[in-house]
């Protein structure tokens, strides 16, 4: 028998939906409490095809996206209301209203204040929809970014941005790797975790993979707040390690992450991904002092490089350029690219490395490249071949 409670609701909902001022319905509170499905997310969508309902489904380890006419969508929101949730909540742009079931049978509805602003926009073009959601987001909120009602907060936009941007570059890199269920990540220099509770929280929830995550961070303080607010979000395999880039004991690393590790720290990572024969290295460098101190340039390039800040720029590429060498000549296909525009931050290149296997001519070339390089600019060696020298020779 149909509840006159729920549909007022839907009557409600419909009418939202035609107006297009429905902001979003949260459907929560399983009946069945050993149900997967936690809870569903209904917002409106303009696409090319027309305004559709987005659907989130919300499991308990990942989040399912789809996306409905409002002829298809409404039957299905009467069958969870009626079937499987007992609570919703429509926020509009006018009002909030509360659709609770209080006793077998007995529901109630609420209408109070809005809450959430208006959308200005539907469409995906205007509106762009953020890989990371804030949604009921604890480490977000946790490291500050959001405040306590899930929103960014404003200083934190740009902080945002990146991990999104992160998020959007790398997600879809390791999706396409073919890796066993409880695969190794080693985020070396994991800081204060922003980048790496939004990868693990993307690789579980998003992709519904099953990877053991390691940070690798130096400073004692941050490990302990990392490991608080992990156990807080309900990750269980990501964890926090006080160690060293260099040395800090941990096993096999299928996926090696160093991102804004200092000056030669982003070697002593990337040396431990290429002897772990990780799948994937990934690293955004920072500063760049070692090149710059064994540039001794004599040819015309030295009238061009007497320039202090010229110089400053030449070192950092020709250090980022023969990381990516180097680790070609180790057996990785790279690619170098811009993680976030540098009005954001200076510190802004991706190295992305992807294991392949190579043929003996083209490790020759490549080694043939570096040495040209490095007579060019006088110099002796780059600090990664030195660490690669001491188990692996240069050779092809
Ligand atoms: C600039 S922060 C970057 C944090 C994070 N990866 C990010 O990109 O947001 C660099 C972090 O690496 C840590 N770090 C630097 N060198 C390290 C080393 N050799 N071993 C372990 N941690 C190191 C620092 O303590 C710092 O927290």
């Amino acid at each position: 028998m149909e509840n006159r409670q729920i549909t007022l609701f839907l009557d409600k909902v419909r009418d939202l939906t035609n107006k297009q001022e429905l902001i979003k319905l949260v459907i929560a509170k399983q009946r069945n409490p050993l149900s997967d499905l936690k809870s569903v997310i209904v917002t409106i969508v303009e696409l090319k095809a027309g305004i559709r309902l987005n659907f989130v489904y919300r499991y308990q380890t990942r989040d399912i996206t789809k996306n409905f006419s409002p002829g298809e969508g409404l039957p299905v929101i009467k069958k969870y209301l009626e079937e499987d949730f007992l609570n919703a909540e429509l926020f509009a742009a006018g009002e909030t209203i509360q659709l609770t079931t209080v006793s077998r049978g007995k529901i109630k509805i609420k209408t109070t204040k809005p809450v959430l602003k208006p959308v200005t926009s539907f469409s995906h073009d205007h509106v762009k929809e953020r890989v990371v959601s804030t949604d009921q987001n604890i480490y977000l909120r946790e490291l500050g970014i959001l405040n306590a009602n899930f929103e960014v907060r404003h200083e934190m936009s740009d902080k945002f941005l990146q991990i999104n941007r992160y998020i959007e570059l790398i997600g879809p890199v390791i999706g396409e790797l073919n890796l066993p269920d409880g695969f190794q990540v080693a985020d070396m220099g994991s800081g204060k975790g922003y980048l790496t509770f939004a990868l693990y929280d993307f690789l579980t929830r998003k992709l519904g993979k099953n990877p053991v995550m390691n940070g690798i961070e130096s400073r004692d303080e941050l490990v302990n707040l990392s490991n608080e607010i992990a156990g807080k979000s309900g990750f269980g395999n990501l964890h926090f390690v006080t160690g060293n880039i260099a040395d800090a004991a941990i096993g096999k690393i299928d996926i090696l992450i160093a991102l804004h590790a200092c000056d030669t720290a982003t070697d002593d990572a990337i040396y431990r991904g290429i002897t772990s024969d990780a799948s994937l290295i990934v690293c955004a460098p920072c500063c760049h002092k070692q090149i710059r101190r064994e540039f001794n340039v004599t040819g015309p390039l030295k009238s061009v490089l007497k320039h202090g800040i010229l110089e400053e720029r030449q070192a950092e590429i020709i250090t980022d350029g023969l990381r990516a060498l180097i680790m070609e000549s180790q057996g990785y296909q790279t690619r170098i690219f811009e993680f976030i525009s540098t009005e954001h931050t200076p510190k802004n290149l991706l190295i992305v490395g992807k294991r392949v296997t190579r043929d003996t001519s083209s490790k020759q070339n490549i080694l043939e490249n570096i040495s040209r390089i490095k007579e060019l600019y006088g110099m002796r060696q780059h600090y990664l071949e030195g660490l690669l020298k001491q188990v692996k020779p240069l050779t092809a």
